[in-house]
Order: C-alpha cells, then structure tokens, then sequence
C-alpha cells in the first residue's frame, strides 16, 4: 500500500500551523478526529514538538495513517486509533484539547449533531477545541468556489455539506461550549475556536 496524499492539506498546513500554535499552547494531547491521510498530524506534531498528537479516523483510514506516523518517528505522534464520531464510547477517558479539518462538511447534520453530543461527554472543562474547513455565514456561501464544492460534496453524498456557521455556534452554546474565535484563512476557509465552560 502507497501512503495516502492530499494536495490540500500540503496547500494549508502552514497557515493552520501558525494559528493552532497559539491555541495549542501548553503542554496537552491533542486528540484529532477525521485525520484522513495522516500528513496533518505529521506536520503538526512535527512542529509543535511540546504536543502530543493523537490521530483517529473511520477504520478505513487507519492502514493510511500509520504509514505516515510510521514513517515520521516522532515520539509526540501516537499510533491512529479507530474513532467514528458516532461511537456510543470514544478510545478515551477525556479530552482537553481536539483538532479537527474538513470533517464537517462531509458529515450529515444528524453525525455533526451527534459529534457534539459527545463532545459534551468527552471534553473537561475549559477544553479547547480547533475546526477547520468551510462554513456558510447567514445562510449564505462565503464564495462561488464554496458554493460549487458544496455541490459537488452533496452529488458524492446527499446528506454532506458545508454547515452553517450559526447553527454550530447555537449547537455549540447549547452543550455549554463557547466560540473564543473565528480565524479566516485562506481559499475561503475558517478555523473556529471554541472553548468548554
Ligand atoms: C475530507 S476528509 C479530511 C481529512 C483531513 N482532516 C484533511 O483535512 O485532509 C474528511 C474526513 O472525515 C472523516 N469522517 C467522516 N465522517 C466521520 C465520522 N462520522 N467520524 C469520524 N471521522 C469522520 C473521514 O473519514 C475523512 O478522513
């Protein structure tokens, strides 16, 4: 097996680099859901050498991972554990600190819903949780080119899509999580920071 590849996240590694370095700025483990390829949390733990890293995705994307983390040695990189956001039990007692890029969009409403419940289980308090990808802002796409990758997501799967930036935020207040920021970044993309109470 090849290790997998992803162009886009060579294109914004860097720029999400500069902003989680100053999220993630104490010692802690950050638990990363959807981790696709691997290369993010390679380039992560790579550069932010007082974190430890912790992989997860779909079993599916495991094999993948662990090529990358394999080849990285890094000892702030652990293995890539199984992890469906839907999972009734998570591989973890708690969580203090979680990243997480471009999984939203792909999720339906009721997985990012559910994501969120477990989020509300998971997370101690004052948690510090980083999402990276594209939203809609009062209903609307934030450009042409979100627009057709919108529709493009909904062909591949009809319960995919970009989310709307306030229904998070209302999902997020509700399980008592606050936005702390709303970073934009580049190709019309958003990282969001919120915080647990
Ligand atoms: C577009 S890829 C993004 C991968 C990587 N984070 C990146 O930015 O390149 C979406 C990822 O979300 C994961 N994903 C989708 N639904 C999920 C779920 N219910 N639980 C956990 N991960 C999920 C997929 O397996 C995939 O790795």
């Amino acid at each position: 097996m090849h290790k997998p590849f992803s162009q886009a996240c060579e294109n914004n590694q860097e720029p999400i680099l500069q902003v989680i370095r100053t999220v993630f700025c104490q010692p802690t483990t950050v638990w990363e859901i959807g981790s696709g390829t691997g290369q993010h949390a390679c380039y992560f733990a790579r550069h932010l050498p007082d974190i430890e890293w912790q992989p997860t995705d779909k079993s599916e994307n495991i094999s993948g991972i662990r090529l990358w983390q394999e080849e990285a040695q890094l000892a702030n990189l652990k293995p890539p554990l199984t992890l469906d956001v839907t999972d009734a039990v998570w591989p973890c007692p708690s969580i203090d600190a979680l990243f997480t890029a471009n999984t939203l969009h792909i999720m339906s409403w009721n997985e990012v819903q559910i994501f969120f419940d477990r989020l509300a289980v998971y997370l101690n308090p004052k948690a510090l949780m980083a999402i990276y990808g594209p939203f809609n802002y009062h209903g609307a796409y934030t450009s042409d080119s979100n627009a057709q990758f919108d529709q493009w997501l909904k062909n591949q799967k009809a319960a995919s899509g970009i989310k709307d930036f306030e229904d998070l935020l209302f999902l997020s207040t509700s399980k008592g999580l606050s936005l702390i920021s709303d970073f934009a970044m580049p190709a019309n993309n958003r990282l969001l920071v919120i915080q647990n109470s």
